[in-house]
């Protein structure tokens, strides 16, 4: 028996990682597999929520009952969020954006000669402050933070610039948790500087714990 806390609210949840293409056959992207988010996604369906399930490319089966929205560039991205967010009551940012993208994406394979390849990079949209500064105070934004160092520290920073309300810190410099795996450990921190540290857990728990502190905001 599952509560149905989360009846009746619009809860918008980002997955995986995005890509950004170089050339007709490259891209960067990063080792999200899209697990933790679509955990996510799924607990708010379960509890009663109106999904909508923003997500990178992954290999992931496409989930019942929530509105799927697959797009591949931090861009895109953005732009479906945009669409969604104006009646949202809350943003789960469990993807992993890039951060950058090329400055130029070639439509012909880049051929290769004998000299070194530099690639010129300029900044994507970051999403989640972007949705800090423009949301509305009944709206509450949730961010994640994937740090190799300092988690609590960086973690902190980001809910100051991004205006979030919560954070779900991981720690991804170990293989077992993290990115990938079935496993997450996480600590929780609010914006009234409330920190709490969880075992390793599998992300269906820690979704449960995620969805359990959202509702406690309404
Ligand atoms: O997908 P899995 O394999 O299950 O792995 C889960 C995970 C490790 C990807 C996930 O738990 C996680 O930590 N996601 C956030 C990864 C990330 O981008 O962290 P960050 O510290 O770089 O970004 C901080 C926050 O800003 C995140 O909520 C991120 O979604 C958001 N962001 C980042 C960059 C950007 N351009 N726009 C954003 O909105």
């Amino acid at each position: 028996f599952t509560k149905k806390d989360l009846e009746g609210k619009k809860v918008i949840v980002t997955a995986g990682p995005t890509i950004e293409p170089l050339d007709p056959v490259r891209y960067m992207t990063n080792h999200s597999s899209g697990k933790m988010g679509y955990a996510i996604a799924n607990e708010a369906k379960e509890r009663g929520a109106d999904v909508v399930l923003v997500t990178g490319p992954t290999n992931l089966q496409d989930p019942s009952g929530v509105k799927l929205i697959k797009v591949n560039t931090t861009t895109e991205m953005f732009n479906a969020i945009e669409k969604e967010f104006n009646d949202c009551d809350v943003l789960i940012k469990a993807a992993a954006p890039l951060d950058y993208r090329p400055v130029k994406v070639s439509d012909k394979k880049i051929k290769k000669d004998d000299d070194n390849m530099n690639i010129e990079f300029t900044r994507n949209v970051d999403i989640a402050l972007h949705f800090g500064k423009t949301k509305k105070d009944n709206q509450i934004l949730v961010g994640f933070a994937a740090e190799t160092n300092d988690l609590i520290e960086n973690a902190k920073k980001k809910i100051i610039t991004k205006n979030l309300d919560f954070i779900v810190a991981n720690d991804v410099t170990q293989s077992e948790t993290g990115f990938k795996v079935d496993n997450n450990t996480v600590t929780i921190i609010d914006k009234n500087g409330e920190i709490n540290n969880y075992p390793t857990m599998k992300k269906e728990e820690v979704s449960e714990l995620i969805i359990n502190k959202v509702v406690s905001y309404f």
